[in-house]
């Protein structure tokens, strides 16, 4: 397995730490070019000296004076201002043919030499020219040498320095990513042991989405948490109240304060189908129940809903065709009880209508509960699916536990659907169901 602070090291430390050494390595190299440019021009601007001399004094020399110029000095001395300087010269001297009369020293290695005069250099009378050179190693004197010795010495220092700074920088920077992520993780612990009020601080951009992405998701956390715990004290209170009341009716009976008349025994019986009621709508959060289907007449199952609600609530059913649907019997009727208890419900009207629309477009069988009720704010449309989620907490209806709608949207999905809703304030809310792939007669 890979360390990600050794490759971001890497990747940051290996092309900055090349980028310097050929920095390096170019400004000590322009910078040697230009010194001997400058040393070389020196020789340049004496070349008339040179000249003067060698025209002058070596070709009238006997043979036996240059033997022993040659053999002492290698023209030292003879050189004014050149003194202790630069015993390696050579020259060549050519008649104006370019044949060579004159060579100091008589044979040398023209690699080691570098010639120092651009053009030809002549004499007085112009039949003769002059090549001048210089050794190669000799070009600087020793004071020139120490000063480029100390000059590399120290740029080296520099060189190491920075490279230095460099592993620091690059180790900090790959610290600061790394800190992010032991901040998340310190942060997801958080979130584990149930602390979702995290701020997780960032100072790069690119970070920025998982950053939000996981605040998001311990806000969410939060929500549902505060839900779960709603729910929690809701049911405890709705479980509560009946058992007590069949308790009190069952002690009343036992002794004799109340009649064991079939009166009570309804009552109690009551209770208990609101218990059996509660305990089937949370179970159905459980998918591993394995579900029957049957062919269902649709028009003649919803009529039992205009039967149920005579009183409370104008139910109008528009079917453009009669439909037998395959579908499981208990889902049918958890969706419609669900959507018309809550299109009654939450509906504060004297006159409460309801409108089922059903239509059909090709596979899609598509049903539509409006009603003229009191509408959901829109921050809240999409809430109202989640479970345990319910508009107005202060509630204290029994039957409200927030989970109707998310029984019948996890329905849904199982039917390849989806649904949705659209609600104005005040006016009416629509709840849209799409269902996929089901079989007709
Ligand atoms: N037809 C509607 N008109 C206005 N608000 C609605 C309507 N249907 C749902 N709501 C809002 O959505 C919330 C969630 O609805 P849902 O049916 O899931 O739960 P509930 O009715 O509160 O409780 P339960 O259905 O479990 O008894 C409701 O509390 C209500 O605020
Ligand atoms: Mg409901």
């Amino acid at each position: 397995m890979k360390k990600l602070k050794n490759e971001l090291f890497v990747y940051f430390t290996v092309p900055s730490i090349i980028g310097l050494i050929l920095l390096y390595v170019a400004i000590i190299a322009f910078f040697n070019y230009e010194y001997r440019t400058i040393v070389l021009n020196r020789f340049k601007d004496r070349i008339p000296i040179f000249k003067e001399h060698i025209f002058k004094n070596y070709t009238n020399m006997h043979n036996k004076d240059r033997m022993s110029m040659r053999h002492h000095m290698r023209m030292r001395n003879n050189m004014p201002d050149m003194r202790g300087r630069i015993p390696y010269m050579a020259f060549k001297i050519y008649d104006k043919n370019g044949k060579i009369i004159h060579s100091e020293p008589p044979f040398f290695d023209q690699k080691e030499y570098i010639k120092i005069n651009e053009n030809r250099v002549m004499n007085e009378e112009k039949n003769k020219y002059l090549n001048l050179y210089i050794k190669r190693n000799r070009i600087y004197s020793k004071r020139e040498k120490d000063f480029l010795k100390i000059l590399f010495i120290y740029s080296s220092i520099l060189l190491i320095f920075l490279i230095g700074i460099f592993f620091y920088i690059a180790n900090k920077f790959s610290n600061n990513i790394l800190n992010f992520f032991m901040k998340m993780k310190e942060k997801f612990f958080c979130i584990a042991k149930g602390n979702y009020d995290i701020k997780i601080e960032n100072k790069y951009e690119e970070f920025e989405p998982f950053k939000s992405g996981v605040e998001d998701m311990a806000s969410l956390l939060k929500k549902e948490e505060e839900r779960r715990k709603d729910f929690i004290t809701n049911i405890s209170h709705d479980i509560k109240t009946p058992i007590s009341i069949i308790k009190a009716n069952i002690e009343g009976i036992l002794d004799d304060v109340l009649k064991d008349s079939k009166e009570n025994m309804k009552l109690i019986l009551q209770e208990v189908d609101k218990l059996e009621n509660f305990i089937k709508r949370i179970k159905y959060f459980d998918l591993t129940e394995k579900k029957e289907k049957e062919w269902i007449n649709i028009k003649k199952d919803l009529k039992k809903y205009k039967e149920k609600y005579k009183n409370l609530m104008e139910i109008r059913l528009s079917m453009s065709q009669n439909f037998v649907v395959k579908f499981n019997r208990n889902d049918f009727e958890t969706i419609f009880d669900n959507l018309l208890s809550n299109a009654y419900k939450y509906n504060e009207k004297q006159a409460k209508k309801c409108m089922i629309k059903i239509q059909k477009q090709e596979n899609r069988l598509i049903i539509r509960v409006i009603d003229n009720g009191k509408g959901i704010k829109e921050e809240n449309k999409k809430l109202i699916f989640e479970k345990f989620y319910k508009q107005d907490k202060s509630r204290t209806d029994r039957h409200s536990m927030g989970l109707g709608l998310a029984i019948v949207k996890k329905i849904v999905n199982q039917y390849e659907g989806y649904i949705d809703v659209k609600s104005k304030e005040g006016f009416y809310t629509a709840i849209k169901i799409v269902l996929r792939n089901l079989d007709y007669k």
